[in-house]
C-alpha cells in the first residue's frame, strides 16, 4: 500500500498547493508513481501543473458528486508517472451540494479506493478552511503534512487543527495521523524565524522535517508558466528544497509518530 498524504492547513497562504505540486513533482522525477488530487476550488495546483481551467472535463468537482470515477478525471503531467485529478471553481458547490447527503465525509475515500494501488503516493491539496472538502482529504488519506509558513502568527489554530485530525481519526479514519510538519517561505537569517522554528519543534518534537522549504522567488513564479519548479528553474533553492524534502520522505528511517 502506498502513501496517501493530505496536505493541510486552515491557515491560508501557507504552502500547501506550492508543496502539492512541486513535492509531487520531485517524487514523480525520482521515479515514484505519484497522483496528486487538487480539492481545493481555487485550483492551484491545477493551474501549477499547466492544466488550463477551459480544457478540464471531470473534475473533482464530477468525483464527488458521484457523477465521475476518479481515473476519468485523470490528467497526465510533463513528469512521467505523475498524474493530476484537476479542480475547477464548481467544486466550491460540493461543500454546499454534500452537506445533505450520505456518506459526503467519505466520498473522496470511496473514489479513490479502487485506483489507489496504482500509486506510490497520492498527495491531496486541500482548501484553506476545516470544511468538507478538507474532512474528504482527511478520511481519505493515511497521513497529514501541515504545511507551515514562518512567521509570528504560524501557531495560531493548529491545536484547531490537532483536534480536527483527532476527531477524524476517532470517528472514521483509525490510521490517520500527522506524519510532518513543513516549514515553507523560511529565512534563516531572521531571528523570528529560528524562534518559530523552535517553537513548532516543542510542539511537533517527532513530526519536524529536517528539511525546510526557503522563500524563493522562483517558486512563486513557477506557476504562471505552468511548471513545477524543477522543470523551470532546476538549479533554484525552492527546487532543490523540494527535491530534499521528497528524498526525506522516501527515507525508511523518518518516524512516523
Ligand atoms: N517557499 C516559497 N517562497 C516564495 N513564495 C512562496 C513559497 N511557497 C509559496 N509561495 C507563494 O506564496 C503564495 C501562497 O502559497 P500557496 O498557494 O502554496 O499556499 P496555500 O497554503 O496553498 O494557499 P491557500 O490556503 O490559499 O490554498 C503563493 O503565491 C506561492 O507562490
Ligand atoms: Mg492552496
Amino acid at each position: 500500500m502506498g502513501r496517501i498524504i493530505a496536505l493541510v492547513n486552515q491557515k491560508g497562504g501557507v504552502g500547501k498547493s506550492t508543496t502539492a505540486v512541486n513535492l509531487g513533482a520531485a517524487l514523480g522525477m525520482l521515479g515514484k508513481k505519484v497522483l496528486v488530487i487538487d480539492d481545493d476550488p481555487q485550483g492551484n495546483t491545477t493551474t501549477g501543473f499547466g492544466i488550463e481551467k477551459s480544457s478540464i472535463g471531470a473534475s473533482v468537482y464530477d468525483v464527488l458528486m458521484r457523477q465521475a470515477s476518479l481515473s476519468d478525471a485523470l490528467r497526465a503531467t510533463e513528469i512521467e508517472g505523475l498524474f493530476l485529478a484537476p479542480a475547477t471553481i464548481d467544486l466550491a458547490g460540493a461543500e454546499i451540494e454534500l452537506v445533505s447527503e450520505l456518506s459526503r465525509e467519505t466520498r473522496l475515500r470511496e473514489a479513490l479506493s479502487p485506483i489507489a494501488e496504482r500509486y506510490e503516493y497520492v498527495l491531496i491539496d486541500s482548501p484553506p478552511s476545516l470544511g468538507l472538502l478538507t474532512i474528504n482529504a482527511l478520511v481519505a488519506a493515511t497521513e497529514a503534512i501541515i504545511p507551515v509558513q514562518a512567521e509570528f502568527y504560524a501557531l495560531e489554530g493548529l491545536s484547531q487543527l490537532t483536534r480536527v485530525v483527532n476527531r477524524v481519526r476517532e470517528a472514521l479514519n483509525p490510521p490517520l495521523h500527522v506524519s510532518g510538519v513543513l516549514v515553507t517561505m523560511y529565512d534563516g537569517r531572521t531571528r523570528l524565524a529560528v524562534e518559530v522554528l523552535d517553537e513548532l519543534a516543542r510542539y511537533f518534537p517527532e513530526q519536524m522535517f529536517k528539511t525546510q522549504i526557503p522563500r524563493n522567488v522562483r517558486l512563486s513564479e513557477a506557476p504562471s508558466f505552468g511548471k513545477p519548479v524543477m522543470l523551470f528553474d532546476p538549479k533554484s533553492r525552492g527546487a532543490q528544497a523540494y527535491m530534499a524534502l521528497a528524498r526525506e520522505l522516501l527515507e525508511p528511517a523518518k518516524v512516523h509518530a
